[in-house]
Parts: C-alpha cells; structure tokens; sequence
C-alpha cells in the first residue's frame, strides 16, 4: 500500500511538469500507462471521424459550410442580427447531421451597432477610399478627423517615430506573415496609436491578398 501512495505521488508531478491536469477525484489512482491506453482505445474511432471528414460523406463539408456563412451571412459580430442567422444555420446542420443534445441557450453581450464610415485622401490628391470600421471602433466626432498620416510598417516602427505620430493618423502598412501575427495589428492597432499620441488608425486587411 505504501508503496502504491509514493508511485501515485510521482506520477502526479510528473503530470504537473508537464503542464497538465490529468487528475480528477475519480481518476485518480490511475497512471499515465493506464490512460495512454484508454486514449489509444479511441483510435479506431478518431480514424472514423478523420476518414470521414477527409475521404467520406463529410468531405469539403466544413470547407463548403464556411463559404456558405462568408458568402451568405457575410460578417457576424456579437450581437448582430447576422450572427443570429450564422447560429440558426450552425443549429440546423448540426441537426441534420444527427448530433446528440443540439440546442440553443440564450446569452446576453454587449454589441457594436456600425454606423457609417468613408475615409478620403485629400493630398497629394482627391481620391475615395473603401474602408470598413472594425467592430467596437469608436466613432469619429460628426464633423470627422482630418490628419496627416504617419505610415508605418510594424509596431517597432511605431515605437521609433513616436514623437511623429502624436496628433496623426497612424497607418499600419504591415506585410502579412500569417493570420495569428499580422492580426495583432489589428488588435492592438488603435491602442499602440492611441498610446504615442496619434488620433486615429488605420490598417491594411489582414490577409494574405487583397481583391480591392
Ligand atoms: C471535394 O472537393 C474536391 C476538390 O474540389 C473534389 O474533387 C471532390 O469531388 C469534392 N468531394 C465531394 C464529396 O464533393
Ligand atoms: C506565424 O509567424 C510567426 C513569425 O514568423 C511564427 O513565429 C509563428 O509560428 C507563425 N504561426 C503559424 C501558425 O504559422
């Protein structure tokens, strides 16, 4: 017995270096041969689901679901009447497709209502720009915001010229690497400007090209 307690004491530390929680009441005494085992019991059943999405009836489906919520829904920010209908399709084809316990509950969030958005190059000439205002953007004073541009290719460069910057419009003209890096300008974009003193920002679509 004794020697059962020191064997489960080590092999819980061994659980906590490596940075997870394996241990649960119930679960307990069990070693990590034990549950390396269970999950390998599983393996017949990830093949299926993996052969099916890939190989079978579920072929493209999720790829063919996601154009259908880009192309037919289009943007779905919290709260929107939009996202409404994303969840309402979500809802239908998890049915149709014969999933345990779908259903809906109801949350409550805060949302952003777009108002109206343009932006327009003054100098060196006259030119309309397409832009659209990221949700949760707060909104210019009626009359607009009229101001140089401070062009910028990354947050380090922000940083170099930021006594440029103060009552400029920062734009973020950042290459795009990959979604997880390049989206941070995106994130973080306004506030970085807002912290040297810029009074607005603007950055490039975060993707990898871009149809306008
Ligand atoms: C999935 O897409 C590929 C590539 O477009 C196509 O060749 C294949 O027939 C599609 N599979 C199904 C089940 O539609
Ligand atoms: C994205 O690019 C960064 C910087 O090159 C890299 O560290 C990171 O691993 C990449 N992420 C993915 C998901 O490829």
């Amino acid at each position: 017995m004794k020697f059962l307690l020191t064997f489960v004491g080590v092999v819980h530390l061994l659980s906590l270096n490596s940075g997870k929680t394996i241990y649960k009441n119930d679960i307990s005494q069990r070693t990590f041969q034990e549950i390396k085992e269970e999950i390998a019991s599983y393996g017949d059943v990830a093949k299926t689901i993996i052969n099916l999405a890939v190989y079978g009836k579920a072929q493209n489906r999720s790829y063919e679901r996601l154009a259908l919520l880009v192309d037919t829904v289009g943007p779905r920010p919290s709260g929107s009447k939009s996202l409404e209908k994303a969840i309402q399709i979500m809802y239908q084809n998890l049915q149709e497709d014969g999933l345990e316990n779908v259903h809906l509950e109801p949350v409550k969030i805060p949302h952003w209502e777009r108002g109206e958005e343009s932006a327009m190059m003054l100098v060196p000439r006259i030119h309309k720009m397409a832009i659209l205002g990221l949700g949760s953007s707060i909104g210019t004073p009626p009359e607009g915001i009229t101001a140089e541009v401070l062009v910028v290719t990354s947050f380090e460069e922000l940083q170099r010229r930021a006594p440029e910057a103060r009552g400029k419009i920062v734009v973020y003209n950042q290459p795009y690497v990959n979604y997880s890096t390049t989206v941070q300008y995106r994130v973080q974009g306004a506030v970085e400007a807002a912290k040297v003193g810029a009074l607005a920002s603007l950055i490039r679509s975060v993707a990898s090209f871009s149809i306008y």
